[in-house]
């Protein structure tokens, strides 16, 4: 009984602690650095963001954009650590020069959370993202059956200074290995559609056949078809990318721009569920692994097809 009482007690005081009354500013801010906004799939991480901090009163969110700017994003870091943030929670443009300014918060005692692209070494609290080498190798094993084992490949890959664009590159290279699948152009695209619609036009003046072309984004797939409809030869070639919004690639699949697209989770909701956890002082894994599904236009309408553990 006694006990009883003493539980629900410590519940309410837990409760009244971590939710502010009406008009009651939040207990704990939250800085939010984010490398660029110029990106949809960008985009939908700080509304995921936004959408999960909304049901929790007890916290704010000051989101920053880092304009594709590395030295700016190293500046958010600075800024939120000099504004006493409870928490940092950053999606860095590249791996090494985010790695010190990261480490110089998490060793000043404040929690961060790293978000999609990896810094170097191990100085942060947690990091939230997909498996990348994971995607790429499913993505060059669904391309060797799609292509029956041979084909001519053009890979447009992402920034080769970004984690994921580097596993996606060596995971899909491990997908195909053994087939006879080649890989007639290679390309770093940096991300962004204007340059892979750029350099697809290179491998189309280059290369008279061309059996299909991997995009390391969503954005990357779609800049190659265009220039390849432009050049009147998109019907002659398949295109598959990554990311998987369902306004970007899911609906690229639809229209048959796309063969298909792996899903590349953005992993706000689970961002602000980690960040809560560290705030109530909860240990937390130092590393989330998101699962990702790939969609095609036979399973679009079934939701996709998630990829096996
Ligand atoms: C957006 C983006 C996504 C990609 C991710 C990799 O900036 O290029 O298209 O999946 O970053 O970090």
């Amino acid at each position: 009984m006694i006990q009883r009482a003493v539980l629900a007690l410590a519940t309410l005081a837990l409760f009244l602690t971590a939710t502010p009354l009406p008009g009651q500013a939040p207990r704990w801010t939250i800085g939010m650095s984010q490398c660029n906004l110029g990106e949809p799939w960008r985009v939908q991480m700080n509304a995921d963001i936004k959408k999960a901090a909304e049901g929790h009163p007890e916290i704010s969110v000051i989101f920053k954009d880092a304009q594709n700017d590395n030295l700016r994003q190293v500046a958010h870091l600075e800024e939120f650590v000099r504004a006493g943030v409870n928490l940092i929670i950053i999606s860095p443009k590249e791996a090494a020069p985010l790695t010190r300014p990261v480490a110089d918060a998490y060793g000043k005692g404040i929690p961060v959370i790293v978000l999609d692209r990896k810094v170097l070494g191990d100085r942060y609290t947690c990091f939230i993202g997909a498996d990348n080498k994971k995607i790429g190798r499913a993505a060059g094993r669904w391309i060797a059956t799609l292509l029956g084992g041979k084909g001519k490949v053009v890979e447009l890959k992402g920034l080769m200074t970004s984690i994921p664009g580097q596993d996606r590159h060596s995971g899909f290279r491990e997908g195909i290995k053994g087939t006879q699948i080649e890989v007639v152009f290679e390309a770093d695209m940096k991300w962004l559609e204007p340059n892979a619609r750029k350099e697809m036009e290179s491998a189309l003046a280059r290369f008279p056949s061309i059996d299909l072309v991997y995009g390391q984004n969503d954005p990357a797939a779609h800049g190659a078809y265009l220039a390849a409809k432009a050049a009147g030869r998109a019907d002659a070639m398949a295109f598959v990318g990554i990311d998987g919004l369902p306004q970007e690639g899911q609906m690229y699949v639809r229209q048959g721009i796309l063969s298909a697209c792996f899903e590349y989770p953005t992993g706000g909701r689970e961002a602000i569920e980690t960040a809560l956890s560290i705030l109530q002082g909860k240990t937390v894994p130092r590393e989330i692994t998101l699962p990702s599904r790939v969609y095609t236009r036979d399973n679009i309408t079934k939701g996709g097809e998630w990829l096996p553990e």
